[in-house]
């Protein structure tokens, strides 16, 4: 009996102690779980916060990025406004301008000026003076056309110093290049077709002149160059010069006084010669004290002054002049570059009258002109304007009074 209690009671404890050694586990399991399970919650929690907070900071950002978005095109709209009303106070100052000038208009040629330099000569030669006037009268009357708008712009390219000059002679169709305001050397190009294309001035051939030229004021006209030369800043001199052979033709003294230059926003243009087929045109200040720019016509062959004429339009924020079919216009701009425009002619037949006289402005640009070189066979303007090289095209009309 004993041995069997003894089974028994072992079979028990062994028993009891399975059980115990399982619940333990058990226990064990249940708190590990447990403890997996309030981890998972935890990161649950940490991660639905996380997303709230994403979905807090993508609402955040949207917000600001629509508050940006409109304050960019209010500040767009603000801008165009200012813009507008910019162009507006632009357009109203060049209307009150227009309106308080006393000189933009067509001033008549009605007698020939007395210079100083050779009054005597004049006051004996006044009769004769009278008979060529009425000679030029009648051998111009022929060209008719007076500038109606410009028609057109073309950037060619941008080759040289901000101030400079370029021309093309009518009759050769040779382009030649000026660069800067003073020097003893000129560019030539073939066409304006090899300009353009040519990389800066490679494909020129380059002129070295016996003398300098002073300021982008020069005129080519069939084969001939006339330019300024401007000895220690007194005397000055027209120059003719034959490309073809390569040597002056003549020079000739042009009679002024101090070191007064023709238009007063570009200060080195001593004065400016054009030249067409009705002859050599100069636009001169006859000295200090004259307010306003002069004119003579010269004979292209042998450098004869002929006639002189005081054109009544003021050096006075002149910037260029050009002359078309015996008619002068004077390009006027403001010390800060604002917009070109003619605003000043005269005629010397007398024939454009203050009514027709077109007050005409230059397209936007990118500085101010340093000159303007007329082309009558092509009816364009050839303009230096802060280094690049640009063609406007004109239009023309008939002049009324014919
Ligand atoms: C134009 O002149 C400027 C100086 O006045 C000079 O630096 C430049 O090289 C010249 N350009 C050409 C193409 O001659
Ligand atoms: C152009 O030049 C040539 C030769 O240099 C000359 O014979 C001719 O008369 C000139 N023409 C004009 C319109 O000046």
């Amino acid at each position: 009996m004993k041995p069997v209690f003894v089974l028994l009671v072992s079979t028990a404890w062994t028993l009891t102690a399975a059980q115990y050694y399982y619940q333990g586990l058990m226990d064990y399991l249940e708190n590990r779980l447990l403890a997996i399970e309030d981890r998972m919650q935890f990161w649950h929690e940490q991660s639905h916060r996380y997303h709230t907070e994403l979905q807090d900071f993508k609402k955040l950002t949207a917000e600001a990025i629509d508050a940006l978005s409109k304050e960019h095109s209010l500040l767009f709209k603000d801008l165009d406004g200012a813009g507008h009303r910019v162009d507006r106070v632009e357009r109203e100052m060049d209307y009150v301008e227009t309106n308080t000038s006393p000189r933009a208009c067509a001033n008549k040629a009605d007698k020939v000026v007395e210079q100083g330099a050779w009054g005597l000569q004049e006051s004996r030669g006044e009769e004769e003076a009278e008979e060529e006037w009425e000679e030029v009268h009648s051998k111009v009357s022929d060209c008719v056309e007076i500038l109606s708008g410009i028609r057109s712009v073309k950037i060619l390219k941008r080759v040289g110093s901000p101030k400079g000059m370029w021309t093309r002679d009518p009759r050769s169709s040779k382009v030649y290049v000026f660069n800067g305001t003073s020097g003893d050397d000129i560019y030539q190009f073939n066409s304006v077709r090899d300009f353009s294309s040519s990389p800066g001035v490679s494909s020129s051939r380059q002129i070295r002149l016996p003398s300098d030229w002073s300021g982008p004021g020069s005129a080519v006209y069939n084969g001939s160059l006339y330019y300024i030369q401007q000895e220690d800043k007194t005397d000055l001199h027209v120059v003719k010069y034959n490309l073809m052979s390569g040597s002056i033709t003549d020079i000739a003294m042009f009679p002024v006084e101090g070191r007064a230059t023709v238009y007063n926003l570009n200060p080195e243009i001593v004065a400016d010669l054009a030249a067409d087929d009705e002859g050599l045109w100069i636009l001169y200040a006859a000295s200090e004290s004259e307010p306003n720019i002069h004119l003579a016509k010269m004979d292209p062959a042998t450098l004869d002054i002929e006639e002189i004429w005081d054109t009544r339009c003021p050096r006075e924020n002149a910037e260029a002049a050009f002359i078309v079919c015996g008619t002068v216009y004077v390009v006027y701009n403001t010390r800060l570059a604002s917009r070109s425009r003619v605003q000043c002619l005269f005629d010397v037949n007398d024939m454009v009258i203050s009514e027709e006289a077109p007050l005409l402005y230059f397209p936007r640009r990118y500085g101010a002109h340093a000159s303007l070189k007329y082309n009558p066979e092509e009816k364009q303007l050839y303009a230096w304007d802060d280094g690049y090289q640009i063609i406007y095209r004109l239009t023309m009309k008939k002049k009324l009074l014919v």
